[in-house]
């Protein structure tokens, strides 16, 4: 174990927590990487695998998007397998399913095992997405969950941005750079495994399987002797207050009502704006405006790296400037970016344009301006939002839900992105963009609600509707 739990009386180290985060907040990071390493296999599979036409096109969205919707079985799964087999069997699962999945789809010599391979990482995905954080909640003192449940959306962005560069990297190893793109993450995936091995179960699960000792132990190992004991108690009260009634029934009912709306609200704005369209097919979209296939994988790492960088921004400002400034000058910025690329299309294929190609600086500008507006807005505040608006005992069960959905709508624009550019073109697919952008701007400003330096039971009284009594 990272931790020792033998011995209750030593004293809490704050770098075990913070490792323990890291450690698990590696899901993130093969998430990520998992998501968006198929962006440089694009072309590659697409002549391996003869996906030509309209029917290869949708072929392609398919191969590119299974990974969704294997991140929605995994959602499904996640709750279910962590109330019964505990956080750290599963996070062992998930990473033992990156791991077939990175070697299979390597090895692959059929569309059909191919796309396999891919659903099966999508599994991990959507079991890693729901996990790591829920995890990472539970043996954190409150003072510092915030920053360290955020640490799993850098490790998100930080997976993103490494497969961009190892798909640079690994571009000119020959015909088959595809299988190698794929096939590393398996080093990652093997080595969250083995530090897997070393992390204790999640107390909070523990003490509702009834193994208080167990418990204890862990308690006291991550927070120290007294404070461990002092946590149990209170885990134990808040264990016996929750009544038995149905989550899922409690996140549909009324009580819960604007925030369940709010929430699908946001969700499907943060996906329907195109982020993972984008992220999937970044080398393809910028090949559209001409350059070597080499400049274009390498703006793709340009973009992974802006991503990152305004990832650390928005965790520095969040609980400054609080969640709304940043949702409205974030989508804003995206709304005039996706507008500002499909007019960059649109005038190359203007009668008096001399190249029918788009201005390439004028579209990798905007394309790294609206990654940077999406990763200080949509990406990071939705899931903080998220983790806030819903009551302690719903919360859960409700991210599940709303997770779901995401992943739904993320899977659907991924897989009719080849079918839209070649049926409206890159200009209309991002006009379509850009006006769902600015329907989100509006929705948001509408409806999102302030909860910058407000207690979660606050936050809860204010927005769930009172129980009738
Ligand atoms: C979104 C993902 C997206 C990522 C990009 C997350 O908040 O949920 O779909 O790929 O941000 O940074």
């Amino acid at each position: 174990m990272l931790v020792s739990v033998r011995n209750p009386a030593m004293r809490s180290d704050p770098r075990n927590i913070t490792g323990l985060a890291l450690v698990v907040a590696m899901g993130g990071f093969l998430l990520g990487f998992d998501a968006t390493v198929i962006s440089g296999a694009v072309g590659p599979i697409s002549r391996y695998f003869a996906l030509n036409g309209e029917s290869g096109s949708l072929k392609l969205g398919w191969a590119v998007s299974c990974l969704g919707w294997g991140a929605m079985a995994g959602n499904l799964l996640a709750g279910v397998l962590n109330d019964r087999f505990g956080r750290r069997a599963v996070l062992l699962l998930t990473a033992l399913l990156f791991l077939c999945s990175a070697q299979l789809a390597a090895f692959s010599t059929s569309f059909g095992v191919f796309v396999s391979a891919r659903i099966c990482g999508g599994i991990a995905v959507g079991i890693a997405l729901l996990t790591a954080p829920v995890y990472i909640a539970e043996i954190s003192p409150a003072r510092r969950r915030g920053a360290l449940v955020s640490l799993n959306q850098l490790m998100i962005v930080f997976g993103i941005s490494v497969s961009y560069f190892s798909n640079f990297f690994l571009l000119g190893v020959g015909p088959h750079n595809w299988r190698w793109m794929l096939g590393v993450q398996a080093l990652p995936a093997l080595a969250f495994l083995l530090l897997l091995i070393r992390v204790p179960e999640s107390p909070r699960w523990l003490l509702t399987r009834g193994r208080a000792a167990h418990s204890l132990a862990v308690l006291s190992s991550l927070h120290g002797a007294q404070v461990g004991q002092q946590l149990l108690v209170e885990i134990q009260d808040s264990l016996r207050s929750e009544p038995g009634a149905s989550r899922i029934g409690e996140v549909l009912g009324r009580r819960l009502r604007f925030v369940l709306l709010f929430s699908l609200g946001i969700a499907f704005f943060q996906q329907i704006t195109g982020i993972n369209a984008i992220f999937y097919y970044l080398p393809t979209i910028f090949a559209q405006v001409g350059g070597g296939q080499s400049s274009a994988y390498a703006q793709a790492a340009l973009v992974g790296v802006v991503n990152v960088g305004m990832t650390f921004v928005a965790i520095r400002l969040i609980d400054r400037l609080g969640r709304r400034p940043l949702l409205m000058a974030g989508v804003s910025g995206m709304a005039l970016a996706l507008l500002t690329i499909s007019w960059a299309f649109h005038a190359a294929e203007s009668p008096g344009s001399t190249t029918q190609l788009a201005d390439a600086r004028l579209v990798l500008g905007a394309i790294i301006v609206y990654v940077a507006c999406f990763a200080i807005s949509l990406g990071p505040v939705m899931w903080v939002l998220l983790s806030e608006i819903f009551p302690n005992e719903q919360r859960a069960a409700a991210i599940a839900v709303v997770g779901f959905w995401n992943s739904l709508v993320s899977a659907s624009v991924t897989f009719i992105f080849p079918w839209e550019l070649a049926r409206f073109g890159p200009d209309g697919t991002f006009l379509g963009y850009g006006l769902l952008a600015v329907a989100g701007l509006l929705f948001l400003a509408g409806f999102a609600p302030e909860t910058k330096g407000r207690s979660l039971e606050q936050l809860e009284s204010l927005l769930a509707r009172p129980v009738a009594p």
